[in-house]
């Protein structure tokens, strides 16, 4: 089935291989109004001017975008989906001086969740992510990365990870890239070092036997895992096969931008804290500097340094890092943090959350996304106006019209 959507509106295509890297220049990522889009099942077949293909194509299904602007599907590179319970009632304590680290000294914080996670039942948690999958889409998220973690012990983080396979495996949700996040925080009742012995005799040989995880994650933190014993984990991991990626410098300049880089893992998420040679060190190494914004937001804290990693050239993304103390799913929210509180250009935060965060984030069908490219995944963003830039411009409102979905469009 062919399907011809013309008379589109500018075209934010962000097309072209590896990250888009400094400052970008519009001209070279926006076509004008005009084009059209040859869709075929769930690829882009071809992109040029609406005459021209109208009538070379004039047996496709028609839709007249009347000149709304297209942005391509959202990818959200970090997300913590799946989870139970409700820890609103912390940002009191917050406002009250505690930090997050005696939040979770108290039995707030991840342990809560995690106490809520594993009594929930397999149809409940898949309820959840549904609810929360559809919220994304509305969004404009396509494609998402989710993490395990809040089970903490090998048949939890085995259940979450199942849960996950299911949803991603539900046509029209946005698909799913899973992770094993196991190392997320001391299981309850063990100190880390025991917890961390566990993790490397029983979790993770579990976790490679069941197969579903395409990487791994740990939460690198000096009070969480150390840096020792995040490198043990992740060398673990690659050697079961398992793709790398890691949170680092969430609170403090902890050196997991450095063993990031050494490892050369897929992406180094958080990155809030890490030193500029540390930086250095993880572009060189082609480490993907995964921005999340919406943590200090929520924390009511300052923002991670997105322009040096634009006057450096350096590989970026942001993302949602979405979880119960972060409670957004709006890539087009935070986006708004960046160019209305940091002065980041839209097409610089629109490359952020699209092509470079879907370079750390393959789509299922190993075609490319996060772009606008004949060959393409049919993943786009029909904005509800004539200007690309509004994707980020109505916090709190979805700024789309239609979202299309590996080739079917869903209106909002
Ligand atoms: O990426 N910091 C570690 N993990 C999550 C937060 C987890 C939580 O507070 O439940 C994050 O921000
Ligand atoms: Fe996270």
């Amino acid at each position: 089935m062919q399907t011809l959507l013309h008379n589109a509106g500018p075209i934010a295509h962000l097309a072209g291989k590896g990250p888009l890297v400094g400052h970008i220049d519009v001209e070279s990522q926006v076509l004008d109004s005009g084009m059209a889009i040859l869709i075929e099942d769930h690829m882009i077949v071809k992109i040029g001017p609406s005459e021209e293909l109208l009538e070379e194509f004039s047996n496709a299904d028609r839709i007249d975008l009347g000149g709304k602007a297209v942005v391509p599907g959202l990818v959200d590179s970090h997300t913590h989906l799946l989870w139970d319970g409700d820890r609103s009632r912390e940002v009191a304590w917050k406002q009250n001086g505690m930090s997050y680290r005696e939040i979770s000294e108290r039995g707030g914080g991840i342990a809560s969740t995690v106490k809520a996670t594993r009594v929930a039942t397999d149809q409940h948690l898949a309820d959840i992510g549904t609810k929360r999958l559809k919220e994304a889409l509305r969004n404009g998220t396509t494609h998402m990365e989710a993490k395990s973690g809040y089970g903490l012990d090998t048949d939890s983080e085995l259940r979450l990870l199942e849960v996950g396979e299911n949803l991603g495996a539900i046509d029209g949700l946005p698909s799913l890239d899973l992770t094993w996040l196991g190392a997320h925080a001391a299981a309850p009742g063990l100190s880390i070092t025991e917890y961390f012995e566990e993790i490397l005799s029983e979790q993770l040989p579990a976790i490679l036997e069941q197969g579903i995880a395409r990487s791994a994650d740990v939460f690198c933190e000096p009070g969480w895992f150390s840096v020792e014993q995040s490198e043990d984990i992740l060398r673990d991991s690659r050697k079961g096969g398992l793709d790398l990626r890691i949170h680092i410098d969430e609170f403090v300049d902890g050196g997991g931008g450095q063993l990031a880089a050494d490892l050369e893992v897929s992406s180094a998420d958080h990155a809030h804290y890490t030193n500029s040679d540390s930086r250095a060190a993880m572009h060189s190494a082609g480490v993907n500097t995964g921005f999340l914004p919406g943590t200090p937001y929520s924390m009511g804290e300052d923002y991670p340094p997105f322009a040096e990693c634009i006057e450096n050239g350096w590989a970026w993304s942001f993302a949602s890092d979405f979880n119960p103390n972060c409670r957004t799913m709006s890539l087009p929210f935070i986006g708004s943090i960046l160019v209305q509180r940091n002065d980041i250009s839209p097409i610089t935060s629109l490359a952020a959350c699209t092509r470079n965060s879907a370079e750390t984030t393959p789509h299922p069908s190993g075609l490319p996304h996060g772009v606008i490219t004949e060959g393409g995944v049919a993943n786009l963003n029909i904005v509800d106006c004539p200007h690309w830039e509004a994707w980020c411009l109505q916090p709190g409102h979805s700024p789309f019209f239609a979202t299309v979905l590996e080739g079917s469009m869903i209106y909002h």
